[in-house]
């Protein structure tokens, strides 16, 4: 198995037991979008969605397969990635685009990939899950700050991520997870904890979920937590254009 199989197996593994809630996650997505659909015109036309992270759509292809839809746009770095989302979306009555590409480069620069005209137009839905927190806290609001330019008026942004508690260091959060993965996540092998371990401490920086808030105002945002996870990690942000 290579570095990218065997992490993605054992993110697999964490999703098939729902060791970070994916499935309350997949369902206050579900809430928050058709909340947005059922407060506008009944004449808008259907709305673009950019996914940035999107993965392999193991659990949003469900909820995307019965939305209306002007197109679905799958945007991840890892490449491998992206026939698996392609697969799981299956036949789908609005067209589909694979890009991969870097989701601070989308916001900043408008063009991921070259080639993409798609995820240089404005978007009216953009969805992101667990992928944000990869970037530094100064990267998140630049991030902000440039996706709030990218967005259709009237626009809707949904972030689910993992997030610290107000005024968490890194640290303290990292040793807090890593206790949360030894102690309840008796599904994953040794080995699998090791991995997950390992990616957490070296590459994830999440949020202070109260300074990124207040960042996301100032960005021209509206804020608010359509879901939060029992163990003050996991959440799902709903940002509107203010
Ligand atoms: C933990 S997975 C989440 C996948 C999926 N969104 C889900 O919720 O199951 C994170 C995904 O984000 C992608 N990713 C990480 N950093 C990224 C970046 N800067 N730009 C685009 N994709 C990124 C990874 O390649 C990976 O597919």
């Amino acid at each position: 198995m290579d570095f990218f199989e065997r992490q993605w197996t054992s993110y697999r593994a964490i999703v098939e037991h729902d060791l970070m809630e994916h499935r309350a996650v997949a369902e206050a997505t579900a809430t928050a979008i058709q909340a947005w659909f059922d407060a506008r015109p009944t004449t808008a036309p259907p709305p673009h969605l950019l996914d940035l992270g999107c993965g392999d759509l193991a659990l949003l292809a469900p909820l995307l397969q019965r939305l209306p839809l002007a197109s679905y746009t799958g945007l991840d770095l890892t490449p491998a990635v992206l026939p698996l989302a392609q697969q799981a979306l299956g036949n789908v009555p609005f067209p589909s685009h694979w890009v991969e590409g870097d989701l601070l480069a989308w916001a900043t620069q408008g063009t991921a990939a070259e080639g993409h005209a798609v995820v240089a137009q404005p978007v009216d839905i953009l969805h992101s899950a667990f992928a944000i927190h990869h970037l530094a806290d100064a990267d998140k609001a630049t991030f902000l700050q440039a996706a709030r330019q990218r967005m259709a008026p009237g626009g809707l942004f949904v972030w689910i991520d993992v997030f610290r508690q107000a005024g968490e260091n890194l640290e303290a959060y990292v040793a807090r997870y890593t206790r949360r993965i030894t102690a309840l996540w008796p599904q994953l092998t040794t080995e699998q904890q090791e991995h997950v371990i390992s990616h957490l401490s070296r590459c994830d920086i999440p949020a202070d979920r109260q300074a990124i808030a207040a960042a996301s105002e100032a960005a021209g945002w509206q804020w608010h937590w359509g879901w939060q996870g029992a163990h003050q990690a996991e959440a799902l942000a709903v940002l509107t254009p203010a």
